[in-house]
């Protein structure tokens, strides 16, 4: 095992004490500084980060039990993200006063020291220390990092099926392989695509996006492809596509679901020999890139309708990221409007803080055909037109919205979805006997005289 050598913060009201260990520490490769009381050590312990802190006990003023307990008072409500961790603690006492000692240890201290001690005896003490503070550092380093990444990539999602989504991000991030996109409208698609690029090896290279359906059909090839000049009549110049562009980096193609077949089998080139050729080009070029592609459509079934080469379905679908819709994960639906109010007070300087429980129970309910783009769009507004600190149900018109078809609706909406399926059920009895009631009756295998009561109740003619 390699040695480690570490910072440490010497703290000694002894001249003499200090310069010998800290010749000895020195030696052994650490960097020292030294400090002789509590207070100074603070001040240096406020300014940069040290390994290890190597501790006297009794000192005059503050003492090395009373340095530590503010030590790990400031680390214990230390803002959250702060990366640098504590020093490991080592205290040294000169009395054989173990109740010092232990309380030491119980605040956090890794060891303590009873004076007199061998040199050998520091340095071992010392590099075991070091050890532990490694494995605190990296473990700290990691989970800032991963807070970081979802922050930074925005996605919001408790649910299962999102939790799920983010993993094969991670997965699949550091692969170059080709990754298809489903998902509804508004679902986060061109999210998740960036979050992948975001976390490959290619980051530094451009993201290149086409957005196929926004491009007309007969402007697509060259867009992505590029021509040279003369290739048409508006080919005054030669003009590289997104593929030449995005080279060594990645190119998510949005609305793949539109593109011609002709223009399908050209992409088929790309993924299978990755080269293509420029609108009026002699010479294929050749390109290193990933490619994202998304769509809301459901290309398996255009492909069995034969409006989808399937081979390039299959070459684009090596790893699907399917994202289901807002009202098939609706744990969802806190943690993304507490996510938006603050995006949105804080971008539009509102004072607006949260919702109200009974907006967010409304909302979980809404069955969001627009999914989270809807959902967001809603809390812009509402946290807009507030008028408090809280957004309320009258804030936002879809908590208030007809009663969803949805499943665990509280006991108003349930009572409502039950007239409404006994209004319809008669309605579709009726038409089915032609209007003759005692006909609807035996349908529905109720009496004559309980259809009458349900034909009053619902005001059916
Ligand atoms: N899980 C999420 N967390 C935070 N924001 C999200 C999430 N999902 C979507 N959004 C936001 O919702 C909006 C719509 O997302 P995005 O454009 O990625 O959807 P899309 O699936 O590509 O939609 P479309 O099919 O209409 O192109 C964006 O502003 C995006 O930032
Ligand atoms: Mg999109």
């Amino acid at each position: 095992m390699t040695r480690r050598r570490g910072s440490v913060l010497l703290v000694d009201d002894e001249d003499k004490l200090r310069k010998s260990l800290g010749r000895a520490l020195r030696g052994d490769g650490h960097e020292v500084v030294d400090a002789e009381d509590a207070r100074l050590a603070l001040h240096l312990l406020g300014e940069r980060v040290f390994d290890v802190l190597l501790v006297d006990n009794m000192m005059p003023g503050m003492t090395g039990l009373d340095l530590i307990r503010e030590i790990v008072a400031t680390h214990e409500t230390g803002a959250p993200g702060v990366v640098d961790p504590q020093p490991q603690i080592v205290m040294m006492t000169a009395y054989a006063t173990v109740e010092s000692a232990i309380e030491a240890m119980k605040l956090g201290a890794i060891d303590y020291l009873q004076k007199p001690f061998e040199i050998d005896e520091l340095l071992v003490t010392i590099r075991r220390a070091l050890d532990h503070q490694r494995l605190r550092t990296d473990y700290s380093y990691l989970r800032s990092e991963r807070d970081e990444q979802f922050d930074h990539y925005g996605i919001v999602g408790c649910s299962h099926a999102m939790q799920g989504v983010i993993a094969r991000i991670e997965l699949v991030a550091r692969t170059k392989s080709t990754i298809l996109i489903t998902g509804e409208t508004g679902t986060g698609k061109e999210l998740v695509a960036r979050a992948i690029h975001d976390r490959s090896a290619q980051r530094e290279m451009p993201l290149v996006k086409v957005n196929c359906a926004a491009i007309p059909e007969t402007v697509l090839e060259s867009e992505l492809f590029g021509h040279v000049r003369g290739a048409f009549t508006d080919a005054i110049a030669t003009k590289k596509g997104k593929f030449a562009l995005a080279d060594g980096g990645t190119i998510l193609l949005d609305e793949i679901g539109v593109m011609t077949p002709a223009l399908q089998s050209k992409l088929l080139r790309v993924l299978q020999e990755r080269e293509f050729e420029p609108v009026g080009a002699e010479r294929p070029e050749s390109v290193d890139v990933r490619v994202i592609a998304a769509t809301n459509r459901d290309l398996r079934q255009m492909v069995a309708d034969g409006r989808f080469q399937s081979d390039l379905f299959y070459r684009l679908n090596v790893i699907p990221i399917d994202i289901p819709p807002l009202r098939e994960r609706r744990d969802d639906v806190e943690p993304l409007v507490h996510h938006f109010v603050q995006k949105h007070a804080q971008r539009t300087g509102r004072s607006v803080t949260g919702i109200d429980p009974a907006a967010l129970a409304a909302l979980r309910l809404y069955d969001w055909p627009g999914n989270v783009r809807e959902l967001e769009n809603a809390v812009e507004r509402a946290v807009v037109l507030s008028t408090g600190p809280i957004v309320t149900a009258a804030a936002m018109p879809m908590a208030a919205a007809p009663i969803p078809r949805s499943i665990g609706l509280p006991s108003l909406m349930l009572r409502r979805n039950l007239e409404w399926v006994e209004r319809d059920t008669i309605r579709l009895a009726l038409d089915r006997a032609g209007g003759v009631r005692k006909d609807a009756a035996a349908l529905m295998g109720i009496s004559q005289r309980a259809l009458s009561h349900y034909l009053r109740k619902h005001a059916i003619d």
